[in-house]
């Protein structure tokens, strides 16, 4: 088959679309067709090495696959899977890891997943929308709703909203209710985010984010008022204690991630004075992502798509995310 592969970590240059072998499957697994392969935050990271975990290579990357079942293992369950049924892939496998970061990835013709790492895919919804949801949009639905609660009404400021996870928490906010404080890091992308729903938009390259916060909210007092009610905040880094500031009493900071660095610093008196909650947020489950394609396919949620492009075109759509040129998700066709 043809696949996008690399065979040592470094930078884009590094991924080539190449024969591969087809994959084999075992008893209990099931052969998709890629039909659509999305890009998330990690696809750079994993390239890159710079996560803690060991990648084996070579490895293909891309963990959110929408497709169809070509082959069903000896011991699949016929009564709940057959050849056509068309599914996404839940990429966490246990025993063998993330798709795309431990076992071979998307970004290819075929994939092998254990049938009970499939979820299916309703009527409704497109193999592209069914392909972006997973790991941005599940992983957007645990921190919003199971772990943050959003509720109608409050205020909620979300760093880097302009990608994957981002354009999934802004529309989830919406739809509870909330009022939306997005920031960007360009002018377009401030556009797209008011387009998708954001109340107030902060380009975070020219501005100050909490002061921005502080001229929209007024400044926290202790006694009440002033800031915001929850900030979503995986990008770490320098932002971290801007955060803190920007929140109200009582306020809430949510993180699934540091894509700009996780040993930040910290401001201890600001979570004491104002009584913050830092709440951390891993992942989703498959149930989780069975409901975010319902939402999608009653149109409460609309996948943000950036490009859909043939296969061959991974290397520079990853080099996008680098430069951070894109807005939403990337999707590759095979
Ligand atoms: N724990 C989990 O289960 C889980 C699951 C999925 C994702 N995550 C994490 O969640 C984060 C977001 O993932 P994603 O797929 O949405 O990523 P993404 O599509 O690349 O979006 C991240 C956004 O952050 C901004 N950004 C990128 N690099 C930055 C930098 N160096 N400094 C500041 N801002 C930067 C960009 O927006 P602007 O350029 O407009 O600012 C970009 O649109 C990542 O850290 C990822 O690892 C965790």
């Amino acid at each position: 088959m043809k696949a996008i592969v690399f065979h040592e970590h470094g930078p884009t240059s590094n991924l080539k679309y190449e024969d591969f072998p087809d994959p084999e499957i075992g008893a209990g697994d099931c052969l998709v067709k890629v039909k659509a392969v999305s890009l998330n935050g990690f696809e750079p990271m994993i390239l890159g090495a710079t996560t803690a975990l060991r990648t084996p290579l070579p490895m293909i990357p891309g963990g959110d696959v929408a497709g169809e079942i070509v082959e069903v293992g000896a011991e699949v369950d016929g009564g709940q899977w057959k050849v056509g049924d068309r599914v996404s892939i839940y990429p966490m496998v246990p025993g063998e890891g993330m798709t795309g970061e431990t076992r071979l990835g998307g970004c290819c013709e075929y994939v092998r997943i254990p049938a009970t790492n499939m979820v299916r895919v309703p009527d409704d919804v497109t193999d592209v929308e069914a392909a972006s949801l997973p790991i941005a949009y599940g992983t957007a639905l645990r921190m919003m709703v199971t772990r943050g609660q959003v509720k109608e009404g409050e205020k909620v400021l979300i760093l880097g909203a302009t990608g994957g996870v981002g354009t999934c928490c802004v529309q989830l906010a919406k739809a509870a209710g909330a009022e939306v404080v997005a920031c960007g890091s360009a002018d377009w992308k401030l556009d797209k985010l008011k387009e998708i729903g954001a109340d107030h938009v902060i380009n975070t390259s020219e501005q100050d984010f909490r002061q921005a916060v502080w001229d929209l909210y007024g400044k926290p007092n202790m006694r009440g008022g002033g800031g915001v009610d929850m900030v979503i905040n995986y990008i770490g880094g320098d932002t971290w204690v801007d955060g803190c500031k920007s929140l109200g009493p009582g306020g809430r900071m949510l993180t699934c991630g540091a894509t700009a660095g996780y040993a930040t610093d910290n401001d201890i008196r600001y979570i004491w004075t104002y009584e913050l909650s830092l709440i951390g947020s891993n992942g989703w489950t498959m149930e989780d992502q069975a409901e975010i394609m319902r939402m999608v396919g009653d149109g409460r949620v609309k996948p943000a798509l950036h490009a859909v492009r043939p296969l061959s075109e991974t290397p520079m759509s990853i080099q996008e995310l680098i430069d951070r040129k894109v807005f939403g998700k990337i999707v590759l066709e095979p």
